[in-house]
């Protein structure tokens, strides 16, 4: 196991290939490597954690640039979690916003469990039962 000192943050989302193989470890809904290849250029900012070369942390933004963002894919790897680096990714995301996102920009996301503890953090609140968030999958089943 990698001491976090020796774990780099590099301000660069995945590539597609480690993208999908991340989400797939930390028990994320499955993408496609088709969509995360025509998805993932459209980021505005993304983050990766990587120990040796090898990624295992991510995190990005995508949006509008002006009026809405919204902060996805974030994750760390199962061996690593629990160490701080989930905070790591949201202080580089969170960081990014305050420099560059207009002052009344809607900035979002969806948190699931515990993850929400997390978003918190960084002052995001949660909207329900006034808003909620709603959702759908285009196609659940259909073969990738
Ligand atoms: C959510 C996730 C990114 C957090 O990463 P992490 O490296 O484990 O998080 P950290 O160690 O930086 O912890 C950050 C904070 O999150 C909160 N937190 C994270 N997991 C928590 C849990 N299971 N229960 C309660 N709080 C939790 C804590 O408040 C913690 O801060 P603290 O240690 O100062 O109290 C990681 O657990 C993960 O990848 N999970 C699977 C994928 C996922 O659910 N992603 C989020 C989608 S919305």
């Amino acid at each position: 196991m990698a001491e976090a000192n020796n774990i780099q943050l590099v301000e660069r989302f995945p590539d597609a290939g480690d993208y999908c193989r991340l989400r797939s470890e930390a028990g994320m809904s499955p993408k496609t490597l088709q969509a995360a290849r025509k998805g993932l250029p459209n980021t505005l900012y993304g983050v990766s954690l990587q120990v040796d070369g090898e990624v295992i942390g991510m995190g990005r933004i995508i949006g509008d640039g002006g009026c809405f963002y919204t902060v996805v894919d974030i994750a760390v790897a199962p061996a690593y979690q629990g160490r701080g680096l989930g905070k790591r990714i949201m202080t580089a995301l969170d960081t990014w916003l305050r420099q560059n996102a207009e002052p009344s920009a809607y900035v979002t996301l969806v948190a699931d469990g515990e993850a929400r503890h997390l978003y918190a953090k960084y002052g995001f609140v949660e909207t329900a039962p006034a808003s909620v968030n709603m959702e759908y999958i285009v196609a659940p089943h259909a073969p990738e």
